[in-house]
């Protein structure tokens, strides 16, 4: 497969096994008419890295020792790490919800993870409304995660264009963002700080070192997934929940389903499941 005007061919067999390679370690599925989107994604990686060619890079990631890094700018290139504030009112109303039913508990901080959190847009976007809900009282955490090392990068530092703020209600808008200068805005010190940002890989890390968590918001994720996976990833999110806590997922991302031991919340027109306690 010689690089030819700078997008490498792939065939069809070897686009089967760069699909392979990336389902088997992300869970994202590339399917066949997005060919070209991976052939530019590889071509990107393999000028940068001065490879010219792909079976060369191929076996290089596949195997290689200290391809860690390599494979982490790969990731960058073939996710689409597409996302904004405020996205969905739907889920966001829920999460209020979840707030108003749990003000008080003995178990702290609500925890909350924002699965698949892309630049930060959501992760900031759950910490303006946990602020506005519970701030004062209970108080919350906020950890963002994504599998994309440059997405959590623009993430942690927080600051946004003006463009990108417009879905945020006015009164979270006024509290949570300040001027930084050349049209673009900061999260304030406050909200930051209760927001962390870690890699994760969510089909195969365990987040190990939070607490129980009492929300997993996970959005505009399980879509890029194969059918098969997005059942083992909403089961694998819901193990990571306190008995009562709920998964909040995009609406139509997964058949509204039964789940052994976890119970539809919510309503119509929100997708969540409550992990039932045990
Ligand atoms: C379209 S964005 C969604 C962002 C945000 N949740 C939203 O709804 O606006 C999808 C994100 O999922 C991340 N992602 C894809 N596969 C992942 C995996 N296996 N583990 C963690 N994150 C993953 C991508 O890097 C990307 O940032």
């Amino acid at each position: 497969m010689p690089a030819a005007g700078g997008v490498p061919r792939v065939g069809d067999n070897a686009f089967e096994r760069w699909a392979t390679l990336i389902r088997e370690r992300t869970g994202v599925e590339i399917p066949r008419q997005r060919h070209s989107f991976l052939a530019t994604g590889l071509a990107r990686r393999m000028r940068a890295t001065g490879v010219n060619d792909s079976e060369a890079y191929y076996q290089w990631l596949s195997r290689g020792p200290g391809a860690g890094l390599e494979w982490n700018a790969l990731v960058d290139q073939l996710t689409v790490q597409e996302t904004r504030f405020y996205r969905d009112p739907r889920g966001l109303a829920l999460l209020r919800r979840y707030c108003r039913e749990h003000t008080r508990g003995d178990a702290g901080a609500l925890q909350v993870l924002s699965a698949g959190c892309a630049t930060g847009e959501e992760a900031y976007t759950l910490a303006l409304v946990l602020e506005e809900a519970v701030g004062g009282g209970r108080g919350y955490a906020v950890t963002g995660t994504d599998i994309s090392l440059g997405a959590l990068a623009l993430a942690r530092r927080g600051e946004y264009p003006a463009t990108r703020l417009w879905r945020l209600p006015r009164a979270l808008r006024d509290d949570g963002v300040e001027p930084a200068g050349e049209g673009r805005w900061r999260i304030v010190e406050r909200i930051r700080r209760r927001v962390c940002f870690v890699q994760m890989n969510l089909l195969r890390d365990d987040p190990v070192t939070l607490p129980p968590l009492d929300v997993v918001y996970c959005q505009n994720v399980l879509i890029y997934f194969a059918r098969r996976q997005r059942e083992r990833l909403v089961r694998r999110l819901a193990e990571w929940l306190r008995p009562g806590g709920v998964v909040i997922l995009g609406g139509g991302e997964f058949p509204p389903t039964s789940l052994a031991g976890l119970q539809r919340v919510g309503g119509e027109d929100v997708l969540a499941f409550s992990r039932e306690a045990s």
